[in-house]
């Protein structure tokens, strides 16, 4: 436990410039397995995780049938593939190749277009797609408010008016920021600014549990135990204390 600890401290210390590589992202896939592969190394926190997740996406994005939907720094997958069995025509993309093989692989029946490619320098068509999702990567691939306009302003470009950006994002200004270090709400006021009407907001995955429970091997029933308590605090708790560690931003695209 006290090794994870060290391991982890060493790398939130140089996260800037580990985070913002695909080589770390290519070395997690290579290295871990199945959901721990793009996410925390708690299978069962993970489980948790990733049940919110998609409740969010899914009630922010409505019936997705048919829709074109972008869903930018994929990981192996997990997302895009939620949103391909629930009828939606998905194209993805990661700059970690890795992550992309495992997502091909993995993604067999489901038909959706993967590519190896950075969110930085990506060229997407102009109002090509119905939404657009991204879970955890804006706030590794920008380093700076200004990276984070400019990735904005791709991104309202490749939505068709009163599309659907929905990002799921770890926005922090402190200690708990990734790369970027912007708060929910300078983020939010961002892309307010940027032609978008932020129309949900949801703290999500209560941060001084989330801490504990991703240090080392954690008993599922201990996970299990621990993690509605924190989740009830966060639901209790005023949103202004900000205790999500990632944030649930849905906005639509003016015209
Ligand atoms: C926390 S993982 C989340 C992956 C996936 N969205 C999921 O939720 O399972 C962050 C992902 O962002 C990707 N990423 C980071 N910076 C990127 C960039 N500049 N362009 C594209 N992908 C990037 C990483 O390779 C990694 O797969």
């Amino acid at each position: 436990m006290l090794t994870r600890f060290r391991e982890m401290w060493r790398k939130r210390s140089r996260r800037e410039e580990i985070y913002s590589r695909p080589a770390f992202w290519n070395d997690k896939a290579d290295s871990h397995a199945g959901s721990a592969a793009s996410m925390f190394i708690n299978p069962t926190l993970n489980e948790y995780y990733q049940r919110e997740q998609f409740a969010f996406f899914d009630t922010a994005l409505g019936n997705v049938t048919g829709h074109r939907i972008l869903d930018v720094g994929c990981g192996t997958g997990r997302v895009s593939r939620h949103l391909a069995e629930r009828g939606a025509i998905v194209s993805a993309f990661d700059f970690a190749e890795k992550a992309i093989e495992i997502a091909r692989q993995e993604s067999g029946a489901h038909r959706i277009d993967y590519s190896v490619a950075s969110v930085s320098d990506v060229e997407l068509k102009d109002e090509s797609h119905n939404e657009i999702v991204v879970l955890g990567c804006l706030t590794l691939a920008c380093n700076t408010a200004e990276d984070f306009v400019h990735v904005l302003k791709k991104l309202h470009a490749a939505l068709n008016p009163g599309g659907k950006l929905v990002l799921i994002e770890p926005f922090h200004q402190g200690f708990l920021h990734r790369v970027l270090r912007l708060s929910k709400s300078e983020a939010i006021a961002l892309i307010q600014k940027n032609g978008f009407e932020v129309f949900a907001v949801q703290e999500m995955h209560f941060w001084p549990l989330r801490l504990c429970l991703t240090l080392g091997e954690t008993p599922a029933w201990i996970t299990r135990t621990l993690y509605p308590a924190g989740e009830a605090i966060l639901r209790m708790s005023p949103k202004v204390l900000g205790l999500g560690d990632y944030k649930g931003i849905a906005a639509r695209r003016l015209p």
